[in-house]
């Protein structure tokens, strides 16, 4: 077998493109459905007086209106920790917690309930920042400490010292469709879900424990999603298809629950906020012998995915950087906000995000290129990460040096500093960000993924496995890895929806796992059934044309199969299948693929918890209007480190993608809060993403193909969240530009996200 795969298309684009294509609750919603509705809290921290339902029930076309005290199970949606009710009874801690639900025959009538409904609150005091949370020990699980070599004492022997903060900001999801799920009754004791999530597993959990049912009782059923970012592996998909489940159980009804986009939103978790203390110890020539960094996460009020997003963030304060001496902690703050979440890179670029701020400021203070300390400083192969990883096939320089020559380096920086001499109401800045990226789910024995395939006799195939489609593509490359394997074309494959009947106990999908994790798994399965389709083609290579083969002579390709020696007596995959079938071969096979090397010590802070690194790096030149405040940015160029790609042209779409959201997290998209605790940005029109007009106008990016001994399948490596970080090359390029404007070794505080209103305060400040 070739081993290298097919370039493909992507299965769905043409369905996408011409508006076939169905997302959650499409082909399931009928008329009559019922509607439910959420009343969740308008106080951030209150005791629960009075929540008065009667008025509500009364009104015509309500079915039900539904607080804890209708749960017949366990009031727990909190996963993997159970710390948070799905209804709230006695006291409610962030704006946004559900109460109530209303269920009813229709809009118009859930909307007069929900108004009918009155909650008697008797406030109590909120905490929403770090620094109260840490000032109070309000944490939401234990703080990691991470460490490696001896940190005071390396201190004591470094040329320089510096100390300083850096704070990362809250980021808003932007999925295109919002949190959903529709709850059908099934033929006996069952409900049937269709939640916009990334976990049926957890969903499925979450939705028993609430009725109190046992877990074959639900069937969960993912088709794709529109777009998810990690918003959808945690805290409210899993309370609202838990609410939809229970109202599905009330009525007796198919009942859908689906947020408006102005709800979602207000009620959904964001990108941990993180705040950083460090300490950095460094010599003359930049590099850095002693680390120490207390990383802050703002949680929210309860604790969802908080401590794993903690832990990568720790996991990743390293970045691509050997630092011999490091002391790196983690404070996971329980606040009243609404409790945050994953999103692409879960923690992930907190981590890396805070360190390459470390190596802006040595170089800042060393008057030194800030790609000569990334240079002085970056892992080489054998090298051991503060966790005792040994970091291999390292290629942080081979990056930074393919970077340079693909942005023409010298030549850029020279004429930017050129344009400044020339320009005083316009500045050009250079920003650089390298990064290193670990995959694997860092709860090592969530690593396994499982896939089951099933041939028609007609030699179409039916491919399930436990992947959520979420625009990443997933289903494409899972689908080429199976098309490969039986040598057929990628239309006689339907890759299935997500069904927890036909893949059990899937794992999330999140952490770029997915093709890594379902691909091999489906890699299994498509073998073993090759393996049972190939005695069945000598027989009838044989028969047919009397070709006599051994099973290393047997060819699967081009849906023909054939002894290599004779390419031109064939047997088409059709024809295998119906002989197979007609010979009693078993047509359906499971595959099964676990990561099993892997493990981390949380007492310790020591093991091997990555499958492997994404090494990648930006640079981007951007221009800001001195007065405005106004940011354009030119030029990007990235250069990722891809492996051997399954799909090309997908994996430049993710990094794409990862980039825009990386850049719009660093530049533009704000979360202010009020005084009560309140997001002040709840519509598109109030949260400023990145858009076309806000595309440099040159941007490429170089899929490095280097061939790898630790890769995924096909020497593949996984691609979805990594590149997100490359966008805050364009921060330290706005950086740049404002030091234009200042003495050589004065430091700026410039604020996360640089917008214009931060830049135009930072240049005040100089
Ligand atoms: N790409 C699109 N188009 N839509 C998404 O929701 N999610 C990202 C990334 N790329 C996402 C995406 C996140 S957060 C993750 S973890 C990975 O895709 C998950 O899919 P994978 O494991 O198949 O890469
Ligand atoms: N990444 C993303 N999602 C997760 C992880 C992780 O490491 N662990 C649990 N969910
Ligand atoms: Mo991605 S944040 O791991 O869903």
């Amino acid at each position: 077998m070739s081993k290298k795969i097919k370039p493909a298309y992507h299965i769905s684009g043409q369905s996408h493109v011409t508006g076939y294509s169905r997302f959650i609750g499409d082909g399931v919603k009928h008329q009559g459905i019922l509607v439910a509705k959420m009343v969740v809290s308008t106080k951030a921290h209150a005791k629960l007086l009075e929540v008065d339902c009667e008025k509500a029930k009364k009104i015509a076309g309500v079915r039900a209106v539904l607080t804890y005290l209708d749960i017949p199970g366990e009031n727990q949606v909190g996963h993997p920790v159970p710390d948070q009710p799905l209804l709230a009874e006695t006291e409610v801690n962030f704006i946004g917690e559900p109460i109530a639900l209303v269920v009813a025959e229709s809009e118009k009538a859930a909307t007069k309930a929900l108004a009918a409904i009155d909650i008697k609150y008797e406030a109590l005091p909120a905490i929403f920042s770090i620094e109260e949370a840490v000032g109070r020990k309000n944490f939401l699980g234990p703080c990691p400490k991470l460490e490696t070599g001896d940190v005071e004492q390396a201190f004591a022997t470094c040329d320089f010292v510096l100390e300083d903060m850096v704070g990362t900001p809250a980021q808003e999801h932007v999925y295109l469709e919002t949190q959903r799920c529709i709850a059908v009754p099934g033929a006996e004791h069952e409900i049937i879900l269709y939640p916009a999530s990334q976990s049926a597993n957890a969903v499925q959990e979450i939705a028993a424990q609430i009725l109190g049912w046992k877990r074959k009782d639900i069937t969960v059923d993912i088709s794709r999603l529109g777009g998810a970012f990690g918003g959808k592996e945690g805290g409210i998909t899993n309370a609202i298809a838990a609410l939809t489940a229970l109202a599905c159980y009330h009525c007796n009804s198919s009942v859908e629950l689906k947020l408006k986009r102005y709800e979602d939103q207000a009620w959904s978790g964001k990108r941990h906020p993180f705040s950083a203390k460090y300490k950095v110890g460094f010599n003359k020539d930049g590099k850095i012998i002693a680390y120490k960094a207390a990383l802050y996460a703002n949680g929210g009020a309860y604790t969802d995915l908080t401590l794993s997003v903690l832990e990568r963030a720790v996991l990743s304060a390293d970045n691509a950087y050997y630092i011999p001496n490091a002391l790196i902690e983690g404070y996971p703050c329980r606040t009243n906000l609404l409790p945050n979440t994953a999103f692409r890179g879960f923690g992930g670029p907190q981590g890396i995000f805070i360190m390459e701020s470390v190596i802006e400021r040595v170089a800042q203070h060393l008057q030194m290129d800030p790609i000569l300390i990334r240079e002085v400083n970056v892992y080489q192969s054998g090298q051991k990460t503060h966790y005792g990883q040994i970091v291999s096939e390292a290629c942080g320089e081979d990056m930074l040096k393919r970077l340079k020559t693909l942005s023409q380096y010298q030549q850029l920086k020279k004429d930017t500093e050129l344009f400044n001499k020339n320009n005083s109401l316009v500045k050009r800045g250079l920003g650089v960000l390298l990064s290193k990226f670990g995959i694997a789910f860092t709860m090592s024995f969530i690593n396994q993924a499982s896939a089951l395939i099933w041939l028609y006799g007609d030699g179409s195939v039916s491919l399930s496995h436990g992947a959520v489609e979420m625009g990443q593509q997933v289903h494409t490359k899972v689908a080429q890895i199976v098309a490969h394997t039986l040598g057929i074309s990628l239309d006689s494959i339907r890759a299935e929806s997500v069904n927890t009947k036909r893949i059990a106990n899937a794992s999330p999908t999140a952490a770029s796992t997915a093709t890594d994790l379902n691909g091999n798994a489906a890699l299994k399965a498509a073998q073993e059934l090759k393996s049972r389709l190939i005695p069945v083609a000598i027989r009838f290579l044989k028969k047919d044309h009397n070709v006599d083969s051994t099973v290393e002579d047997i060819i699967f390709l081009d849906n023909k199969i054939y002894d290599k020696s004779h390419p031109d007596q064939f047997i088409t995959f059709k024809e295998l299948v119906s002989h197979a079938y007609v010979m009693q071969v078993d047509l359906g096979a499971h595959g099964f693929y676990k990561a099993d090397k892997l493990f981390y010590d949380r007492n310790t802070g020591k093991g091997e918890p990555f499958s492997y690194f994404v090494n990648g790096a930006c640079l981007a030149q951007v221009e800001i209007d001195v007065l405005t405040g106004k940011t354009n940015v030119l030029k990007v160029f990235i250069v990722h480190e891809a492996a051997t790609s399954i799909n090309k042209e997908i994996d430049i779409g993710q990094v794409t993608g990862a980039f825009c959201q990386g850049y719009g997290w660093c530049t533009m998209e704000e979360l202010q809060l009020n005084s009560e605790g309140r997001y002040l940005a709840d519509t598109m029109a109030t949260y400023k993403i990145p858009g076309i007009r806000d595309l440099p106008d040159v941007f490429e990016i170089e899929m490095v193909e280097l061939k790898r001994e630790k890769a995924s399948v096909f020497g593949s490596k996984a691609v979805g969240e990594p590149p997100y970080t490359y966008g805050g090359a364009t921060y330290f390029a706005i950086k740049n530009a404002i030091l234009s404007l200042a003495d050589n070794d004065k430091d700026v505080q410039l604020k996360m996200p640089a917008t214009p209103e931060a830049i135009v305060m930072a240049i005040e400040e100089l």
